[in-house]
């Protein structure tokens, strides 16, 4: 015969509550964006892109037209190199970016007139 059971308290459930978090996605669907590649962010995004769907993106056209040349005037990446990262697409576009799942920022520190990094908001 089945107990009763008297006890009012919540039950609590041994079913895991639906992963709201921006990190809900699989590791392996999840789509990468890069933002800013400069020294960091460029072999960053390379690296990735070698394996995976990543977003490189900068500001600067410029670096990003180099880029898509096989170019990297930091000297960090080869062409060869760039050319192997098969997933990456590099774009000035900040429209791009709304297609990605994680996002990595790599700009440059804000710094003060003593040079010390501003860490305000
Ligand atoms: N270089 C290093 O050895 C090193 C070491 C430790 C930490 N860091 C930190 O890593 C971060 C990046 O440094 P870095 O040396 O790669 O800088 P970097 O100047 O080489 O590159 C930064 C890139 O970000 C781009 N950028 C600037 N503002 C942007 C924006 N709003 N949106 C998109 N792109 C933007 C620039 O055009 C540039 O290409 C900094 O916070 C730095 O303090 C760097």
């Amino acid at each position: 015969m089945p107990q009763q059971t008297t006890d009012s308290a919540p039950q609590q459930s041994t079913q895991a509550a639906p992963d709201q978090s921006p990190f809900s996605t699989a590791p392996e669907s999840a789509v990468l964006a890069v933002v800013g590649l400069g020294y960091v962010g460029l072999p960053l995004a390379v690296a990735f892109g070698r394996r995976r769907k990543v977003i490189g993106f900068d500001i600067n056209a410029r670096r990003i037209a180099q880029l898509k040349r096989g170019e990297d005037h930091t000297g960090e990446v080869s062409g060869p190199d760039l050319a192997a990262a098969k997933h990456l697409t590099l774009t000035d576009d900040a429209a791009e970016l709304a297609g990605a799942t994680v996002y990595i920022v790599t700009v440059p520190t804000p710094v003060d007139e003593h040079q010390r990094p501003d860490l305000s908001p």
